[in-house]
Formats: C-alpha cells, structure tokens, sequence
C-alpha cells in the first residue's frame, strides 16, 4: 500500500514505537491520527505532525484496553480524516511475571496486548469488507515468535497477537483485508528502558543480551517497507527470523538453550 493521502491511525504513538511509526506514515504523505491514553502528548506529537502539512494529523486521547475506547477511536478518527485505510494496533504493555502475577495485571496485559486487537478489528471489518479494501497492522513482538524470559503475560499474549494477525490474514486475505504483523526484538523505548517488560528489569536484559537494540525511527523504516510490499511478517532483527528457525527445526534443542540462558539470567548457573 503506498500511504500518499491514506488515512492512518497509529495506537500507542505518544511515545516510542508508535510515536515514530506515526512520523514516517506521515512523511510517506499520509494523513495520521495519533492515539494514545496519554492525551496530552500524543496531541503534542500531531501537532508537530501537522506544522509541517496544515490538517494532516490528529491527536486522539483512547483506552484501547477497552471495546468501547476502540469504537470511540475509530469513530472519532472517521470524523476526522474518513474512512481509516490502515489501523495500526501498536500500544501494548509489558507487565507481570510469573504465576504470582496478580489477576488484574494478566486481565490489563491481555486487554491491551490482545483483546484491543480483535475490538479494533472487529469495528474496523464491516467497511473494509464492504469496499473490499483495508489494511491491519499489530505490533505483536519477537516474545510472540520465541518466548519471554522473566514474564508469563508477556510471552503468552504476544503469541496471541501473532495468532490473531495470522487469523485475520488467513481468513479475510481473500476479501481484499491486508494484514502485516511487527515483531520486533529489543527497542530504545521506555518499555524496554524502565525494565517494565517483566516489571523487575529481568526481561529487559535478557532482551538486550539476545542481539542489537535498534532505534524506533530504524523499527518504523523497516515496517514501512513491509507495508508497501504488502507481506506479512515485519521483522526489523534479522536474528529473531535465525532463532525462530531453530525453535522450529528442534523444539527440545531450542527449549534446553532457553533453560540455561534462564538459568544464568536467575544466576543458578
Ligand atoms: N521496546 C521493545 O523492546 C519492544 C519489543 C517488542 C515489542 N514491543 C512492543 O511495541 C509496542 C510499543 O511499545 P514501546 O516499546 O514503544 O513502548 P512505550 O512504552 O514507549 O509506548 C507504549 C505506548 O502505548 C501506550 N498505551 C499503553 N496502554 C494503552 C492503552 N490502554 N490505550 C492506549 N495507549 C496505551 C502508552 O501510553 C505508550 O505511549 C508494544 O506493543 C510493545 O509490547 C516493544
């Protein structure tokens, strides 16, 4: 899809990520609605946005962790710029541990991380199938591919969200819905930067210790070019695809070398 004069809402955007996602839709010439839960900067971001093309961007404060923000978005974004081309559902949270993790954390992780995906998509579906048209991105993450060391909630809802992508693809692909999927390793967010991904800084070594920690602007670059060429699979480290193959050639290999990286990361090794 060649986004000059497309209409995009990029979730997540205030920061990191989605932030930069937002800007590089922008500079391809498309008209951007920038969401996030933090209202006030992610009207910051588009007003940046729309100072270099007069009404090209939006800011739009939502809770995508719930059906109802989701209809509010795409509603209020609809009114804005028309018909949504591409919806690009990127904001996620990287919370929880173990089995311990308290209940209200695995229901926020699987809100944001999952469910916002298919509440998006499912309001999102209707005028696409009908003008036989649209495109669906998710930023699910490499611990969607592999796993998460350190966090439960995180490795199972990325995989979700690498389930759910593949769903819709499969499913609507003949209907003319376009579907991509970013999974990206380590990136220079807050996410990754306030060890949040584990909620004690555990993953986010191991994340920084499994190969290069790439700069949002490169991870946004990279998906632009996926999105252009209308493929699946965006992959900014080129590692992960490496480890990915090795999980699926020897599942039992791929889970020892797991194992002793848990056990050096836990320091029983
Ligand atoms: N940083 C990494 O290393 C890394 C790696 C793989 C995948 N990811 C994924 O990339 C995506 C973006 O994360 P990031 O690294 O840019 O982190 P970030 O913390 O910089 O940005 C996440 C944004 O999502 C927003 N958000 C959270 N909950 C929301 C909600 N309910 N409604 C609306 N907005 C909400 C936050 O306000 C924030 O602006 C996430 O899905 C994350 O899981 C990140």
């Amino acid at each position: 899809m060649d986004l000059l004069d497309r209409h995009v809402v990029v979730t997540g955007a205030a920061n990191g990520i989605g932030m930069a996602l937002a800007q590089r839709f922008h500079r391809a010439g498309a008209r951007v609605v920038v969401a996030d839960l933090d209202q006030v900067k992610c009207a910051e971001v588009a007003a940046e946005l729309s100072a270099t093309r007069e009404h090209s961007a939006m800011g739009i404060g939502a809770d995508v962790g719930t059906e109802q923000g989701n209809i509010d978005l795409i509603r209020a974004a609809e009114a804005t710029f028309g018909t949504i081309d591409l919806f690009f559902a990127n904001a996620g949270v990287g919370v929880g541990t173990d089995l311990e993790t308290p209940e209200d954390v695995w229901d926020l992780a699987f809100d944001v991380n999952v469910h916002a995906h298919r509440w998006a998509a499912k309001h999102l579906l209707p005028t696409w199938l009908e003008r036989g048209e649209g495109y669906f991105c998710s930023t699910a993450s490499a611990a969607g591919l592999l796993s998460q060391i350190g966090s439960a909630p995180y490795s199972m809802t990325k995989h979700a969200a690498v389930a759910f992508a593949e769903w819709m693809s499969l499913t609507y692909g003949n209907r003319g819905l376009r579907v991509s999927c970013l999974c990206p390793q380590g990136v220079n967010t807050n996410m990754l930067n306030q060890g949040d991904v584990a909620g004690a800084g555990v993953s986010s070594s191991v994340v920084r210790s499994a190969g290069v920690v790439l700069e949002p602007a490169e991870v946004a670059e990279v998906a632009l070019g996926v999105i252009e060429a209308e493929t699946f699979l965006i992959a900014p480290h080129p590692e992960v695809l490496t480890y990915w193959s090795r999980k699926v050639a020897d599942y039992d290999r791929w889970l020892a070398g797991m194992r002793k990286l848990q056990a050096r990361i836990s320091g029983e090794a």
